[in-house]
């Protein structure tokens, strides 16, 4: 069963496409096809633009190579994708806001919800205003939550 998965974070240049880079690479390693990634932000003033560079750069030193154009969420993402994954309150609470439908509503979740390693995480902070240490720790939490994510998605392949 295919599943479409969206990221969602504020400027959609630091976290999201952190995390559907990630994301991707953990798909492909498993084989994984059934599953599309893509991201999004509540606010388009960087739409168009490569991520950041200094997650850039971090990412790629842990392997992920982002080459996401950054774009606002928009009313269809609500049709098109099975999971929007929002990265802190401020998203989610904005998606809801957002959202067309209750069932729509539904399809909201944190991102953080699927943490394992840290499980007392309660949103991934935004590090655009940050050292290089807040991009490191988005990366490490991005890494757990995908890959607790990727575990949830291989259940649901196997059961599609
Ligand atoms: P992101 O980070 O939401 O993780 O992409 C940000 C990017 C840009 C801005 C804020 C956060 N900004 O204010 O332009």
């Amino acid at each position: 069963m295919e599943r479409k998965v969206l990221f969602v974070c504020l400027g959609n240049i630091c976290r999201s496409p952190a995390a559907e880079g990630i994301m991707r690479k953990m798909l492909a390693q498993e084989g994984c096809r059934d599953v599309v990634c893509d991201s999004a932000g509540t606010y388009s003033g960087h739409a168009g633009d490569l991520p950041d560079p200094r997650m850039r750069q971090a990412a790629a030193r842990r392997g992920y190579h982002l080459d996401h154009r950054a774009r606002p969420v928009r009313y269809d993402d609500f049709d098109r994708f099975d999971l929007i994954l929002t990265m802190d309150d401020a998203n989610y609470e904005r998606l809801h806001r957002m959202a067309p439908s209750v069932e729509a509503a539904g399809k909201i979740a944190r991102l953080t919800d699927f943490c394992r390693r840290f499980p007392e995480a309660t949103h991934v902070p935004d590090p655009y205003y940050e050292g290089a240490e807040g991009f490191e720790r988005v990366l490490d939490l991005l890494e757990d939550a995908c890959s607790g994510l990727l575990v949830e998605l291989k259940k649901e392949c196997r059961e599609g």
